[in-house]
């Protein structure tokens, strides 16, 4: 029996309070609907139908990876049965359906697939879950048997229906035929005037089509996104769940709850991340990486040995074996770092290769540079990349020496070898193995005094 799925993704929210469609809300670092459409797409359905509303494509954009989605545009949000509706034509009669939510990110493939093997070609089946404060969903109404009667939105509830904690997840599944015949049915008849999927659930009663229900006990699986705290929520149960699994696998976390991964990374053995660390994109470590308190690291790769000191950001930097990083460094794009390089405090790299073993321990800027080895960056250099117009290169030999607060200002170079006495400013080019300086000489006053006060002069 094949399967499609339905993701009903076209409300607005409203209650977000946001101009964005309500499923691209950020989830650790990817929309809401991002989340559902990987989660659908790992359950390998013939078919996956989107429902989306008028959003200049920002959908189809946010899973352009995934190819042969159906999307199909509802023009009015008339209500979740509605949404089915415009989906269904499209599903093949012999199909069992799925129904998805797009505002429902954390929902787990074993749990769906399970739905839909219970439909077994007939049934309808509805996931619940039992929680403690149900306010804001549909109640499951069952008769004095136990089976269920049908859904009660709670905006259309009476009071005791309303102290039932047994929920609808909104996630149901049923053969494409049943749920047509059941959609021609709903009205909307309701507090929202609106047609509503749950409608499908007493209909299928009084006419006889089975009706299953499946619970889950984890409830931050099936809880929507409506409201901003609800989104908060979520991302830290998504992040606690992904911390325990990174933990399993190996890596060192000293405190979950302060570790955030917006993206995904891979680790070797014995990395150690202290608290208050992002990962953001993909991050990479080798063997034996340690990361201190309060860094940032983007879309980075960190080789084997490598110590990010506290309060470092990194951004899309290749950085080798045996590095070291900060207190306080900020590597942006373009930084290459070879083996044992060390950047330290206050130091900004960008668009910068550094070779094996140099170093720009302190307050400094780098930008638009290739660093050979062994080279030594003292306080304070700043290479002036930029005239207002365009960046220019700084291209700095082997075991070269550039004394404290030096300016480069590019296009320039400095040769193998060559030293750069402090405080010059380089604007032509330093030769190998000499001492170049562009300081003003040191002058001495024999005869001079320091001015003093008015009153103190007798
Ligand atoms: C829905 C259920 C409720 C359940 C809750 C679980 C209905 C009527 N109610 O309520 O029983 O407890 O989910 O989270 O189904 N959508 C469309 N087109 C529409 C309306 C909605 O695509 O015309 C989409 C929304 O984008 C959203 C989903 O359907 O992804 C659910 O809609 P929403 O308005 O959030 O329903 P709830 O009030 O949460
Ligand atoms: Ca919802």
């Amino acid at each position: 029996m094949t399967f499609e799925v339905i993701v009903l993704a076209a409300g607005k929210g409203t209650r977000m309070q946001s101009r964005e469609p309500k499923v691209m809300q950020d989830l650790a670092g990817r929309s809401l609907f991002s989340h559902v459409m990987t989660t659908a797409a790992g359950l390998q359905p013939s078919h996956i139908h989107v429902v989306h509303g008028h959003d200049d494509g920002v959908l189809q954009r946010a899973v352009q990876q995934l190819s042969g989605v159906n999307w199909v545009c509802q023009d009015q949000q008339l209500g979740t049965a509605h949404a089915v509706l415009q989906a269904l034509p499209a599903v093949n009669p012999e199909s069992d359906v799925l129904v998805l939510y797009g505002d429902v990110p954390l929902i787990k493939q074993p749990t769906l697939a399970s739905l839909v093997a219970a439909v077994a070609g007939r049934n309808l089946v509805v996931l619940t879950a039992h929680v403690p404060e149900p306010g804001g969903y549909g109640r499951v109404v069952r008769g004095r048997d136990g089976s269920v009667a049908r859904i009660v939105e709670e905006r259309d509830a009476n009071e005791d229906e309303k102290a039932i904690c047994e929920i609808n997840t909104g996630f149901i599944a049923a053969p494409a035929t049943v749920l047509s015949r059941l959609l021609e049915r709903i009205g909307n008849e309701n507090d929202q005037g609106e047609y509503y999927l749950t409608d499908a659930v007493g209909h299928a009663v009084e006419s006889g089509t089975p009706v299953l229900t499946h619970t889950t006990t984890d409830i931050d699986e099936v809880s929507g996104v409506n409201t901003a705290q609800q989104l908060a929520r979520l991302e830290r149960a998504y992040q606690a769940r992904q911390a325990e699994e990174l933990m399993r696998a190996g890596l060192c976390l000293r405190d979950p709850i302060r570790f955030d991964l917006r993206g995904t990374m891979e680790f070797g053995t014995d990395c150690m991340i202290d608290v208050n660390v992002l990962l953001v994109g993909h991050v990479a470590l080798g063997n034996n990486v340690t990361i201190g308190t309060n860094c940032t690291v983007v879309d980075s790769e960190l080789g084997d040995g490598v110590s990010v000191k506290p309060n470092s950001v990194i951004e899309g930097a290749r950085v080798g074996s045996d590095c070291s990083i900060g207190p306080f460094a900020r590597l942006r794009s373009g930084t290459v770092l070879a083996t044992g390089a060390r950047v330290g405090n206050f130091v900004e790299l960008k668009e910068t290769r550094m070779g094996e073993g140099s170093k720009a321990n302190h307050l400094a800027y780098v930008g638009d540079a290739e660093i050979g080895r062994n080279v030594n960056i003292g306080a304070g250099v700043i290479t002036c990349n930029y005239d207002g117009a365009n960046k220019h290169k700084t291209l700095i030999g082997d075991d070269a020496f550039i004394g404290s607060d030096s300016q480069l200002v590019a296009p320039v170079e400095v040769g193998p070898g060559a030293t750069v006495g402090a405080g010059s400013t380089l604007t032509g080019n330093a030769p190998a193995g000499k001492l170049t300086l562009s300081r003003s000489k040191q002058v001495t006053r024999d005869n001079w005094q320091r001015p003093q006060k008015k009153d103190q002069v007798k």
